[in-house]
C-alpha cells in the first residue's frame, strides 16, 4: 500500500473499527466514494482532489469546541456513520493544560494538546478526543491491524493512546486520575 510506506504507524488502522470497508461500507467521504472506492485512509484523507488543507480531511467537520474534536464527531454524531457510537459527555473544564513532558518507566508521560482552530500539536492548550484516542491503532500495546471484525472496545483498546498519558490526569487529579480517565464518557461516574 502506498500510504504504509511512509506511514508505517498509521496502517495499523487497517481491517480495524476504523477501516469503514469493514465497519460502514456504504458511507461516502465527501468525493462521493465510498470506503472501497476511496481506500482505507481515502475515508479521512484526500491526498490528491481534496478541499481541505486541514489533516487533507475528506470529511465533513461535526460540531464541537476544537477542531480536532469536530474531526471525530463528523462521524460520531447522529447523521455519521457512527451514530451508535456516540459518548454521552466528552468535554473537559477549560483549564490550560501544559505539557511538561516526563519519562516515567522509559515511557513518554505527554498527552498530545493541539491547537483549537489550526490543530497544530502545541504545549499548552485543552484536552481533545485525540489527546487520549488514536485512530489509527486499535490498542496501544499492540502495533498490529486489526481483525476485519466490528469489536466492542474497553479501557483498555478503544483506539486510545499509551496509558502511561494517564500520569498526565495525576498532576491535577491525584488518586482520582485513572478514575476519571476511565469513566471519561460516562456522566455519572466520570467525577466522584
Ligand atoms: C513518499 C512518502 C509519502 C507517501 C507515499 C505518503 N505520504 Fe503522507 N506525508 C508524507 C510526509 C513527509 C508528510 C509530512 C510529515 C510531517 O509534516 O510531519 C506527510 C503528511 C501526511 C498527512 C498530514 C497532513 C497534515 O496536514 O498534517 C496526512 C494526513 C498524510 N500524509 C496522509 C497520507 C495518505 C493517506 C497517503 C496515501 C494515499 C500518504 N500520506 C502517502 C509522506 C508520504
Ligand atoms: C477514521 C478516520 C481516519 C482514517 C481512516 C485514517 N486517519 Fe489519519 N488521521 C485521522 C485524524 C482524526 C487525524 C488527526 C488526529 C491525530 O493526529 O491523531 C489523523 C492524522 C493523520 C496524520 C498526521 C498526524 C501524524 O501523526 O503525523 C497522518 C500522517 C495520517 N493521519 C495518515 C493516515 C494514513 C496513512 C491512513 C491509512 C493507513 C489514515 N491516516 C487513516 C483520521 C483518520
Ligand atoms: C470517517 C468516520 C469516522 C471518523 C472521522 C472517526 N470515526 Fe471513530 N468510528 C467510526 C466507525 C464507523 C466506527 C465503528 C462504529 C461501530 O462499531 O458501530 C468507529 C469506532 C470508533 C471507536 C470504537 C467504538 C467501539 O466499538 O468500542 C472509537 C473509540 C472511536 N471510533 C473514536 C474516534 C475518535 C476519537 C475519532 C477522532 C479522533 C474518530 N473516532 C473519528 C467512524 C469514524
Ligand atoms: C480523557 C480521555 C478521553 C478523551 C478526551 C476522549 N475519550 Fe473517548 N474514550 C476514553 C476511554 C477511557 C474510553 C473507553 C471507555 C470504556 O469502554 O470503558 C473511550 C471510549 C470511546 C468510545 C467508545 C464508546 C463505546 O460505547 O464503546 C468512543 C466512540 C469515543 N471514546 C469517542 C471519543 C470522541 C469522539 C472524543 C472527543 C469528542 C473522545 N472520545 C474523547 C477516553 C477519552
Ligand atoms: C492542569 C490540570 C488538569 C489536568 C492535567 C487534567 N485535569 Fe481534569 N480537571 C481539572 C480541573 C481544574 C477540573 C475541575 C475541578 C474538578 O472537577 O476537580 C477537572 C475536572 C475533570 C473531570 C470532571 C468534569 C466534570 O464532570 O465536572 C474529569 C472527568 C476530568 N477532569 C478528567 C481528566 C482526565 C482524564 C485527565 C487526563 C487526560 C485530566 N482531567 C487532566 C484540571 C486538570
Amino acid at each position: 500500500m502506498l500510504c504504509e510506506n511512509c506511514h508505517p504507524d498509521k496502517a495499523y488502522i487497517e481491517k480495524t473499527d476504523h477501516d469503514l470497508i469493514i465497519t460502514a461500507p456504504s458511507s461516502k467521504n465527501i468525493i462521493d466514494q465510498t470506503p472501497a472506492e476511496s481506500g482505507t485512509c481515502g475515508v479521512c484523507h484526500l491526498v490528491h482532489n481534496g478541499r481541505n488543507q486541514i489533516k487533507l480531511w475528506a470529511q465533513s467537520f461535526g460540531e464541537g469546541d476544537s477542531l480536532m474534536d469536530t474531526l471525530c464527531n463528523a462521524c460520531h454524531s447522529e447523521k455519521g456513520s457512527a451514530k451508535n457510537k456516540i459518548p454521552l459527555i466528552s468535554t473537559h473544564p477549560v483549564s490550560k493544560i501544559v505539557n511538561l513532558e516526563r519519562i516515567y518507566k522509559g515511557r513518554s508521560s505527554r498527552i498530545p494538546l493541539f491547537h483549537k482552530t489550526t490543530g497544530e500539536p502545541v504545549r499548552a492548550g485543552e484536552i481533545s478526543c485525540p489527546s487520549c484516542h488514536n485512530v489509527h491503532q486499535w490498542n496501544p500495546e499492540s502495533k498490529s491491524k486489526g481483525e476485519g471484525v466490528n469489536r466492542e472496545g474497553n479501557a483498555t483498546t478503544s483506539f486510545l493512546r499509551s496509558r502511561s498519558s494517564i500520569l498526565k490526569c495525576k498532576d491535577c487529579h491525584g488518586v482520582d486520575a485513572l478514575f476519571r480517565f476511565k469513566f471519561f464518557h460516562d456522566p455519572g461516574k466520570r467525577k466522584k
